[in-house]
């Protein structure tokens, strides 16, 4: 059997992956490590959690000595590192978690890897690094140059410092140490057990509840994007077919502006409900914008689909539908979220009007 560590699986990203892989994979044995923040929820995982090859840990990334235990019990193999502060505007609120657990908790990681896997013990081991497009800065509109593997780093928000600088730290790990490394970028991801203070599941909800739909700016800024299970098929393979040592960009190809997205939302959900969209489009309100709001995302996933033939799902059609029908269908989920921190978040939008 393989150990597979998977760091941050009550999140968003990580427990879609959980979902998808330790159903599908009975001879593995998935350990998710999580500090259970604002942004995890234990329901994401209710599907996986009895299931014998899956087993969790609460602890912190950033705890060195938790981290050796975690390794000591479960000697893992592989371990899949999606845990992070992931939110930009909370970054640029209060930095100071973000480097905690974003450089210091991957430092963390690599250093129990270090130590724990020798020479002869490195060829089957693999540290797999989950990071973001937002380390390569922002494009032009006019740019036909997408990013790809060898963009230079240009991080722009304390968020997406803080995941160069563990970009980097892995690499260092690689070249310095020879620990076996993989290290993907990967653009907007949309899907279930997305916390509302993402653009579109705070858009879904805030319009259910008759909230104001805060646009930052003008809403022109482009994102590029993917849906959840895609990211984490793309990420599979990249663990089962990748070459140790390289970095692979994943994207939708899939470009909007947000102010497109949002209507869209509005769209679905007025087909939905059988409802006017009207209502729904009032609600939209232009606020401040993001400090140092980058323009434009788009990643070039060339190298992934000749290399690797890995190939998205769902067009942007299919999984936003599937998303809002998710939200709505999903009423324990959403009461058991709609915490302070939801609160909080609508709140801290409102009043950057
Ligand atoms: P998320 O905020 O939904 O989940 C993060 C998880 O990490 C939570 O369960 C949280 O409890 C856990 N965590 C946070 N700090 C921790 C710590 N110190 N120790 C242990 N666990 C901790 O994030 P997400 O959107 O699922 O993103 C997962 C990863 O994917 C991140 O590394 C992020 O940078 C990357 N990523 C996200 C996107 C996206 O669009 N969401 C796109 C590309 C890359
Ligand atoms: O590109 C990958 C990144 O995508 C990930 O690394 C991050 O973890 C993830 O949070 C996401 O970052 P963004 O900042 O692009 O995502 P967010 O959903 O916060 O915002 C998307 C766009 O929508 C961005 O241009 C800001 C805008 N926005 C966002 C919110 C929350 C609004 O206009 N209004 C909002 O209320």
């Amino acid at each position: 059997m393989t150990n597979i560590l998977v760091t941050g699986g009550a999140g968003f990203i990580g427990s879609n992956f959980l979902n998808l892989f330790v159903p599908r994979y009975p001879e593995h044995n998935f350990i998710n490590f999580d500090k259970l923040t604002y942004a995890a929820n234990l329901l994401n995982l209710k599907s996986t959690k009895n299931l014998s090859n899956y087993t969790f840990e609460q602890g912190d990334i950033a705890n060195y000595d938790r981290v050796i235990e975690i390794f000591e019990k479960y000697n893992p193999d592989i371990v899949v590192h999606f845990a992070a502060e992931s939110h930009v505007d909370r970054s640029i609120l209060g930095p100071s978690e973000f480097v905690q657990t974003n450089i210091i908790g991957t430092f963390n990681l690599l250093e129990v890897c270090r130590k724990n896997w020798s020479d002869s013990l490195k060829r089957n081991k693999l540290f797999h690094h989950v990071s973001t497009d937002e380390v390569y800065g922002s494009l032009s509109l006019n740019n036909t140059n997408l990013f790809t593997e060898i963009t230079p780093y240009a991080p722009h928000s304390p968020y997406s410092a803080s995941k160069a600088s563990s970009d980097h730290l892995v690499r260092a790990y690689y070249h310095t140490y020879g620990i076996p490394i993989k290290i993907t970028n990967c653009s907007n991801n949309y899907g279930p057990y997305q916390f509302p203070e993402k653009l579109i599941p705070l858009m879904i909800l805030n319009a259910l509840n008759n909230k104001p739909l805060p646009v930052y700016g003008k809403g022109e800024n482009i994102r590029d994007w993917l849906y959840v299970e895609d990211h984490c098929e793309a990420i599979w393979t990249v663990i089962q077919k990748g070459n140790i040592g390289e970095t692979y960009n994943i994207g939708g190809n899939n470009e909007w502006k947000n102010i497109d997205i949002v209507n869209k939302i509005c769209d679905i959900l007025s087909v939905e409900l059988k409802k006017n969209p009207l209502p729904f489009k009032k609600l939209i309100t232009f606020v401040k914008d993001r400090l140092g709001h980058d323009l434009r995302y788009a990643i070039d996933s060339t190298k992934i689909k000749s290399e690797l033939h890995w190939q998205p799902r769902e067009t942007f059609e299919t999984g936003l539908k599937k998303t809002i029908k998710w939200y709505l269908s999903n009423q324990k989920w959403v009461d058991s979220i709609k915490t302070g921190e939801y609160k909080k978040w609508i709140d801290i939008n409102y009043y950057r009007r």
